[in-house]
């Protein structure tokens, strides 16, 4: 009697629970943020599907359903999830041979020049391409460098400038000491390479990337990687289009591009590949 009692007393709370979560199919999440990012995930749903379980929980979401409901109306909590599943990993002088090119293509330029990275993560390609352009004689006043990301997390941590010893590993010790200042066991990028960048949280696709200028340097390495190829001819499109003239160049990461989409054409000089517009 006393254990019939008891099962009564327990089961309805394991049914309601049982009941009430249900996450167990995110395709229209992913469907809803590749849209979004342009963000592929075929590959890696085994890993990222419990990551979003995990952040639906912890905000209060009982089913992908109410996640959707969520990510529709909440831009913070759209925000956040970008913030979660975007893969920020860079470096200092990560592909440098580029970088050295750039250097070598502009040396005799006497005009101002205007950089874009699209993205630049957490900031460390913006200030390599800033302090390769210094070291090789550029006056820092004739430079300015936009980058973009669409992390909001990243871009709060390029603006702060400060950097793990790992991040720098690339870095001979003389740039270290010229270009950072020590703080305990970080290093900050020093005020006059921070003056060249200015850092904004911008989607690609979005109309607002659009209204960043015209350039005459385009990197956007290692994004593309994460997109299906028709999302990779949309992607270039938009980097096309704040283009400042024909003579404009490219730079891609060299996993970016498996062809070279239409409006573009390749050139290999100095064993680097570089892209301007068709001409
Ligand atoms: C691996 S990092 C590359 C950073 C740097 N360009 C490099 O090569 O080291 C890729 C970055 O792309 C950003 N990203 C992904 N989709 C984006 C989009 N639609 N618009 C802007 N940034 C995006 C991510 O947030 C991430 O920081």
């Amino acid at each position: 009697m006393f254990s019939w009692f008891k099962s009564q007393k327990t089961l309805p709370l394991v049914q309601e629970s049982s009941y009430l979560e249900d996450f167990t199919d995110a395709t229209d999440i992913y469907h809803y943020f590749t849209n979004l990012t342009g963000i592929n995930f075929d590959q890696k749903e085994s890993i990222t599907t419990p990551k979003i379980i995990r952040f639906a929980r912890g905000h209060g979401c009982i089913s992908f359903y109410d996640l959707m409901e969520k990510l529709r109306v909440n831009s913070s909590i759209r925000e956040s999830l970008i913030n979660l599943l975007t893969v920020n990993e860079t470096y200092f002088f990560r592909e440098k041979g580029q970088l050295d090119f750039l250097l070598h293509h502009y040396k005799n330029t006497s005009k101002s020049l205007r950089i874009l990275c699209a993205p630049g993560s957490t900031g460390e390609e913006a200030y390599s391409i800033a302090i390769i352009l210094a070291e090789g004689g550029f006056s820092l006043s004739s430079i300015g460098i936009v980058s973009i990301d669409i992390n909001t997390e990243a871009i709060s941590r390029a603006s702060a400038g400060v950097y793990t010893a790992r991040a720098l590993h690339r870095l001979p010790e003389t740039l270290k000491e010229r270009y950072f200042v020590m703080e305990g066991n970080q290093y900050r990028v020093c005020d006059s390479i921070k003056k060249v960048v200015d850092f904004r949280s911008c989607n690609i696709f979005e109309a607002e990337f659009l209204e960043l200028g015209s350039f005459d340097v385009l990197f956007s390495r290692n994004m593309l990687i994460y997109f299906d190829q028709s999302t990779v001819e949309k992607a270039v499109h938009q980097l096309t289009k704040l283009a400042a003239t024909n003579q404009s160049i490219f730079f891609f990461g060299h996993a970016d591009l498996l062809i070279t989409p239409a409006p573009l054409q390749d050139h290999f000089e100095h064993g680097i590949k570089y892209y301007t517009l068709q001409q």
